[in-house]
């Protein structure tokens, strides 16, 4: 962990001030520690998570307690994981999920 300022302007009562690195879709993200993932995405303006199978729509998380799954993520490799119930890790790896446009290519 490291004590870099983070980028975010509003407080959570869970968060520290220690910060950890995340990479999405590569990109280095400097996130509080204790936070979700889907929380520390959200506080940097991330425009979608996924792509529904259903309709191809772009995803963002809706319910934040795990319920709707409208926020699965690959991470470190692992595909269908939830961003709202998984806590960020140091070096931790997102990619956002694709998947018919993954199968596409
Ligand atoms: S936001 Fe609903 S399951 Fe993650």
């Amino acid at each position: 962990m490291s004590k870099v300022n983070s980028k975010f302007t509003w407080s959570n009562p869970l968060a520290t001030v220690d910060t950890v690195t995340i990479y999405l879709e590569e990109e280095a993200y400097v996130v509080p520690a204790g936070v979700t993932v889907a929380a520390a995405l959200l506080g940097h303006d991330d425009d979608h998570f996924c792509q529904s199978a259903a309709d191809r729509e772009k995803r963002a998380p809706y319910c934040l307690m795990g319920v709707c799954f409208e926020c699965l993520v690959e991470i470190n490799g692992i595909k269908n994981c939830q961003a709202c119930l998984e806590p960020v890790l140091e070096g931790m790896r997102v990619k956002r999920q694709h998947v018919l446009m993954d199968e596409k290519k």
